[in-house]
């Protein structure tokens, strides 16, 4: 949540420094500012709204300075205002925070009490007094930054700029992720190597607690004790190209439209195809024979990748699996058993309550692992071995392609542990293994159910209330069809387990509610099949996503059809999210929303 960056540069670096920030504003996309240093002064130029408003305000008064920070805010202390956009400043320096300083209030009235004022509503600016007292006391700003940051409690990023000090930017890193970027003559920093690829693929990652100060000569960065400490250079692989939308009007569409080919490229990275058995590409650290059982964690629609592979651990591996959401997970006190292990699934890898859910399993003695889409981030840095989704970045807030990814990962992991525990025969692998190879063919089919899902939109787009069902692996897909659409339409949506129907939301049933049902050929479909007669016999407006044999034994009229193709049914959910994710696309496409940065949301998220 919330983009930072920071350069130290040989000529003006405002420009630079909303070009990085462009790359962050999956961050957050209330308001966005800058500051730079202008013949020694500070000068800030702040906006609310979208990057693009900053852009602009920055046309009409640029600023000149060769060093500067900039920031993309998600608000979480304050409303998204000009006044409350960082950097946050005093007469000595400039800040810009991502995450939650806890412990806000007790050093406002501390900083008050000393005869400090704040202009904001925000957490932030208790950094910027915090520091400015220090130098205040007579320290420089190397030593004020290092008294003050042991004072903060909470996860954060900082970056900081000093009035006078035209060659010096620090950063610091407790929580939430930092990376510092090698130029030549220039030094950068920012909240991932995304942001700093057009300026440099020479990155170095903060480890948790350090700091770091930065001039043109270099970086040094020092430990949360204030020991100067070598931290590892890196050539990063982040693109340096902006990644864009082709001939798609949203990243989302691209992304959806890109599945084929990046849950290929992921399963060609976990499959031997001619072989027809799954070949991990990394040793496990632990014997998945052994194994008690498995954890899994995780938030949003990585959460619902996690439902799904419950289903498969335990029919392919025999493994009993625990599932919880993160944010519940990592405050109930769960007694983790001997030989367990914790799957963690995140797109970012940065997730705050995944990364404490990781770190409490591994206090616990757990094994853990992690699918993750961001192979630097922190999640991957801490958990035993990193399972990697090929998605590629993932720009739309609303997760797409990240999640199909997910779940070809998992479907894998889940392959493998059966193999390894010798609850799949050779047969029964080799089978699941080519259902798998189908699948990227199967979703590019799936996909071309886009002229009738636009059709569908035009109706959906008048609902209120929408209700998903579905059972088996199709249950949480159902919640994250849901979740699509309440996303980007802002329209109220529901996924609940088709058996759950009779126990009341059948209550809801009427002529206006649409209720989307998943319902692929499996072995429970004739139990949803009686689900969508309770449905229809109330009238209730069914819309179903099936191939054509389910359509047959469904038997009951439906307001629209999207056909799937026909294919094993195990791996459906994977097949299945395309037309999910194409009718909450063009729900809110046909209702003007801003597809790409939803209201309220922030696709990185850094704060609990
Ligand atoms: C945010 C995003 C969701 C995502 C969730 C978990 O809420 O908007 O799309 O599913 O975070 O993110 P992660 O990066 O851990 O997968």
């Amino acid at each position: 949540m919330c983009g930072i960056v920071g350069i130290i540069g040989g000529g003006p670096v405002a420009g630079q420094i909303v070009e990085a920030l462009k790359r962050l504003e999956y961050r957050g996309y209330d308001s966005a500012g800058i500051a730079t240093l202008e013949d020694g002064r500070l000068e800030r130029r702040r906006a609310q709204g979208k990057l693009r408003n900053l852009a602009e305000r920055l046309e009409k008064e640029p600023l000149a300075g060769h060093i500067g920070i900039g920031h993309t805010r998600w608000a979480t202390h304050g409303r998204p205002t000009e006044n409350n956009a960082h950097p946050h400043a005093s007469d000595k320096l400039a800040v810009v925070h991502n995450g939650i300083i806890e412990n806000f209030r007790e050093l406002r009235e501390e900083l008050r009490g000393k005869g400090h004022v704040f202009a904001t509503e925000t957490d932030t600016e208790v950094v910027a007094h915090l520091v400015t007292e220090e130098m205040r006391q007579g320290k420089g700003p190397q030593d004020a930054v290092a008294a003050a940051l042991p004072r903060l409690r909470g996860a954060f990023a900082l970056a900081f700029v000093f009035d006078g000090y035209p060659d010096l930017l620090i950063g610091a890193r407790q929580g939430a992720p930092l990376a510092v970027g090698h130029g030549e003559g220039e030094m950068y920093v920012g909240s991932d190597a995304l942001a700093l690829a057009p300026f440099t693929s020479e990155i170095t990652y903060l480890d948790d607690g350090d700091w770091v100060v930065l001039t043109r000569d270099g970086a040094v960065f020092h430990d949360a004790n204030g020991s100067i400490v070598k931290r590892t250079r890196l050539r990063s692989q982040a693109s340096a190209f902006l990644v864009d939308k082709g001939n798609h009007r949203h990243f989302m569409a691209k992304e959806i439209h890109e599945q084929p080919e990046v849950v290929g490229r992921t399963l060609a990275h976990y499959l031997d195809m001619s072989a027809g058995a799954v070949r991990l590409p990394f040793e496990l650290p632990f014997d998945p024979a052994k194994l008690s059982r498995i954890t899994i964690t995780a938030c949003g629609t990585a959460y619902y990748a996690g439902l799904v592979a419950k289903y498969w651990f335990e029919r392919f591996a025999r493994l009993p699996v625990e599932i919880d959401v993160a944010s519940e997970f990592r405050y109930r006190d769960a007694p983790m058993p001997e030989g367990g292990l914790m799957i963690v699934v995140s797109q970012s890898g940065e997730t705050a309550d995944t990364l404490a859910s990781l770190r409490y399993a591994k206090e616990n003695g757990q094994h853990t692992l992690s699918v993750v889409n961001v192979p630097t981030s922190t999640i991957a840095r801490e958990c035993d071995v990193v399972a990697p989704t090929l998605a590629g970045p993932e720009i739309g807030v609303a997760s797409t392609k990240a999640f199909t990814c997910q779940l070809s990962v998992l479907a894998c992991l889940a392959i493998a542990f059966g193999h390894a525990r010798g609850a799949l025969s050779r047969e029964a692998e080799a089978k699941l293994v080519s259902d798998l190879i189908a699948v990227p063919g199967l979703l590019a089919e799936a996909i071309k159910s886009t002229a009738a899902t636009e059709k569908l939109a035009h109706t959906l787009s008048k609902a209120r209330d929408v209700l998903y069902l579905g059972r088996g692996v199709s249950y949480p897909l159902a919640l994250e069809g849901a979740l699509k659409l309440k996303e980007i339409s802002y329209i109220h949506a529901e996924g609940y387990a088709a058996g759950e129907l009779k126990h009341g939301p059948i209550a809801l049933i009427d002529e206006a509610m649409p209720v989307i049902v998943i319902a692929p050929s499996d072995p429970v479909l004739e139990k949803t099949v009686s689900n969508m007669q309770e449905v229809s016999a109330r009238g209730g407006r069914i819309i179903l996503v099936s191939d054509n044999n389910a359509m047959h034994e469904a038997a009951v009229n439906v307001e629209a059809h999207l056909v799937m193709p026909d294919m094993a049914p195990d791996f459906a959910p994977i097949v299945y999210a395309a037309p999910i994710q194409l009718i909450a696309y063009y729900t809110a496409v046909v209702m003007g929303k801003d597809v790409d940065q939803p209201r309220n949301l922030a696709k990185s998220v850094t704060v609990e």
